[in-house]
């Protein structure tokens, strides 16, 4: 991976590369990687070497010897004050305060607090929020749109090209189903005002009949293969189906500040499945059983991936592995990353099988959340089994801009709307980013809107908090531009929180590769909690003017850091709450 920054840990090993080499010379195999990361626990040190113990075990001497001999080979480098052995063999490196405060404003005046181009233009397809057409999205489309909403963001600021593809559930068998019942259910001035809800309500009806009439079943039948041979009156009906859930889909996404780069539904793919399937044929990886097609896996240990239905259908799994095919062709893609919950895990160790057989090397990842449960009397609407997402929106916005009035009486209305929405959603947001997706989450309002906890609007708050100081700043000394402010690193807590600063760029790489965003929604709650500490103990407007100078600077720097990494995980960071 190429640094835009050459991180701490990098310049600290290669010193200690350096000082080893010097210690064992031609002894010392190239092929040993020597590896520095912050201090486990910072009262020995700040950052802390551990390969001593690999090394003794290749040098045959005891590694406590093997990390002496290094440390004594080579005269302190300006950037340490003190390297220290430690245990069997730990070493222990203190920085100097000058050196650290060199590094942060590195990181502060590069774009992006200093992330790296990891992804150098390489290109990404993340398949997320993916909803079914006629259906309200449910609570797990939301997760999917929030986890993948961040996954997106953090691989574009990584330096990728990210394709951010919503793939719609907008073909299949229940279109018969949805056609029927909306010809035989709906008055005219019901089709006329059409809505996802009554599209459900015409599904459920239409669905239950044909359980008790095999009539009405055919009649589906029919109204299906009509609409695949192109029948115009079906497809017209269908079409609308689409446009009306898409206009209910993009509020959603409205709000939520997401958007896409494609939107191409299962549909799209659906005249390559004949020739897909026939080069799985072809290639003797499908084969006939019980009138369906079928790749066996047994010897990947897992149930065979059905291709091709009895009745003649393709289905889920031939349309993914058509697109597959289409995206590589199109996109060369790198990766390709599947957001959705964990009941869909076989189906992708499935297709993944067959695409992996087929040749293709794209790396595929299935990106897998647990679902969030809502306790009973979370929503004031509720309708059957189903948690309307705009109700949860709804009812976020309205309990944020209850607390916000509560705060703020004499902010003008219109501000404290947009502030609810602000910390509303970000709340929702946050309250899903802050878990490792593969748990499943128990949503409460008391938790996702606390002030004081790891929340949202915490974070949110802490970021304002700094602004409302940076700009009594500005009143106080006018026209300085904090960031250009000489850094002195005097107190332990200063160095502290540079030290927290410095771990940004690996904290949004830590999280992007391991597709969790909460890594970074755990970094930066800690971030703030340093900062807090830190703005508790070091008064920052009254101090001396440069002790003040340098503190209002590491503020400046702090609120970088906070709205970057926010900004990452799709939340809004308001200037004032
Ligand atoms: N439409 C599916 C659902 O709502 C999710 C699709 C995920 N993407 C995919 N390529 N299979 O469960």
């Amino acid at each position: 991976m190429s640094e835009t920054v050459n991180t701490c840990e990098a310049q600290l090993a290669g010193w200690l590369r350096q000082a080893f080499q010097a210690a064992f010379g031609e002894a010392l195999p190239d092929t040993v990687a020597i590896r520095v990361q912050p201090s486990t626990d910072t009262r020995f040190g700040d950052f802390q070497c551990n390969d001593a113990m690999q090394l003794g075990k290749l040098l045959r001497k005891p590694p406590r010897a093997v990390a002496e001999a290094a440390v004594q080979a080579l005269p302190l480098p300006p950037m340490l004050t003190k390297v220290e052995v430690a245990g069997p063999g730990f070493i222990n490196l203190t920085v100097s305060p000058a050196w650290l405060a060199e590094q942060v404003a590195k990181l502060s005046a590069a774009p992006r607090f200093g992330l790296p181009d990891a992804g150098q233009g390489r290109t990404v397809i993340i398949d997320y929020s993916s909803p079914n057409v006629a259906k309200p999205m449910h609570i797990g489309h939301i997760r999917s749109t929030v986890i993948g909403n961040a996954l997106d963001r953090m691989y574009r600021a990584l330096g990728y090209r990210v394709i951010a593809d919503n793939h719609l559930g907008d073909w299949g068998t229940q279109f018969g189903i949805l056609i029927q019942g909306y010809r035989a259910f709906l008055t005219d001035e019901e089709r006329a005002g059409l809505t996802v809800e009554l599209l459900e309500r015409v599904y459920v009806q239409s669905y239950n009949r044909t359980k008790e009439e095999p009539a009405w079943l055919d009649a589906c039948k029919a109204e299906l293969v009509k609409l695949q041979q192109g029948d115009a009156e079906n497809r017209a009906i269908w079409e609308r189906f689409i446009a009306i859930s898409l206009d209910e889909f993009s509020r959603v996404y409205r709000r939520l500040g997401v958007g896409f780069d494609l939107c191409r539904g299962e549909s799209f793919y659906n005249g390559t499945l004949p020739e897909t399937v026939q080069l799985l044929q072809d290639k003797g990886l499908a084969v006939e059983s019980e009138g369906a097609l079928v790749v066996k896996l047994e010897d990947e240990g897992l149930p065979v991936c059905i291709v091709r239905k009895s009745d003649g259908g393709f289905n889920y799994a031939a349309t993914d592995i058509a697109t597959v095919r289409s995206r590589v062709a199109e996109f060369a893609p790198e990766r390709i990353v599947y957001v959705t919950d964990e009941r869909q895990q076989l189906h992708f160790k499935q297709f993944f099988t067959v695409c992996n057989r087929l040749g293709y090397t794209t790396r595929l990842e299935h990106v897998w959340f647990g679902l969030m449960r809502l306790p009973e009397g979370t929503f004031s609407t509720r309708q059957g089994n189903v948690i309307k997402l705009e109700a949860l929106l709804d009812e976020a916005e309205r309990r944020a801009l209850e607390i916000i009035k509560a705060a703020n009486a004499e902010m003008p209305e219109a501000e404290q709307k947009d502030l609810a929405a602000a910390i509303g959603i970000g709340a929702i947001k946050y309250a899903d980013l802050s878990h490792d997706p593969q748990t499943l989450i128990v949503f409460t309002w008391e938790k996702a809107l606390a002030l004081d906890g790891n929340s949202g609007p915490y974070l949110q708050y802490a970021y304002a908090r700094v602004c409302s100081l940076l700009d009594k700043y500005a009143a106080q000394v006018p026209g300085v531009e904090p960031l250009g402010n000489a850094l002195a690193l005097d107190e332990p807590i200063e160095k502290a929180l540079v030290l927290q600063l410095l771990q940004f760029p690996a904290a949004v790489v830590r999280a992007a590769e391991a597709y969790k965003p909460s890594i970074l929604a755990d970094y930066l709650f800690g971030l703030s909690q340093t900062y807090s500490s830190f703005y508790q103990r070091s008064p920052v407007l009254k101090a001396e003017p440069a002790v003040r100078d340098s503190r209002i600077r590491l503020c400046a720097m702090t609120a970088q850091a906070l709205s970057e990494g926010l900004g990452l995980l799709g939340m809004r960071t308001p200037r004032r709450i």
